[in-house]
């Protein structure tokens, strides 16, 4: 069996090198070497997008990537989003939507809804669930995330997306 695999990466604007074994899952790396806990697991079939997070810019969900494919790129957490204390347009649209009630899909779902404004400044509703379809809420019935997005669209939080996904962090 091959042994650890030296990885370099950086995670919400700071660079680590670890030792992984080729079978780590990036979510499972982020979560118990890097303490990034803000990104979850919800399900063990990749369909629920709570572990979504972005790799050089694009939304991945990071229980179906490798920590060994993430060597010598760039990924954003939920734990990177926010500037201190003040929220990544995204989480603010989400925070004043009303759109989470547990909260366990969040973090995967602003990671894609970022992505998806980022692509689409300006969605419909329709284009909102479409780009949404592979996280999966089981509380909300999904209108006030839509709302948020829509509200968020409507802000310009698009710009700052791009910004986030460009740089890796603001
Ligand atoms: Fe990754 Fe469910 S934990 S898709
Ligand atoms: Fe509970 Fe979405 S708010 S799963």
């Amino acid at each position: 069996m091959p042994g650890p695999t030296r990885i370099s990466v950086t995670v919400d604007g700071v660079s680590y090198t670890d030792d992984v074994e080729p079978r780590t899952l990036l979510v499972h790396y982020l979560r118990e070497r890097l303490g990034k806990t803000g990104t979850v697991v919800g399900c063990d079939t990749s369909n629920c997008g709570a572990c979504t997070v972005h790799l050089d810019g694009q939304s991945v969900k990071s229980c179906s990537v490798l920590a060994v494919q993430a060597d010598g790129s760039t990924v954003t957490t939920i734990e990177g989003l926010a500037d201190g204390d003040t929220l990544h347009p995204v989480q603010q649209a989400f925070h004043e939507q009303h759109a989470l009630q547990c909260g366990f899909c969040t973090p995967g779902m602003i990671m894609q809804a970022i992505d998806l404004l980022k692509n689409n400044p300006n969605p419909t509703e329709q284009e909102v669930r479409e780009g949404l379809e592979g996280n999966l809420c089981r509380c909300t019935g999904y209108h006030n995330i839509v709302r948020a997005v829509l509200a968020a669209a409507g802000d310009g939080a698009a710009t700052s997306a791009a910004a986030t996904s460009a740089g890796g962090v603001r």
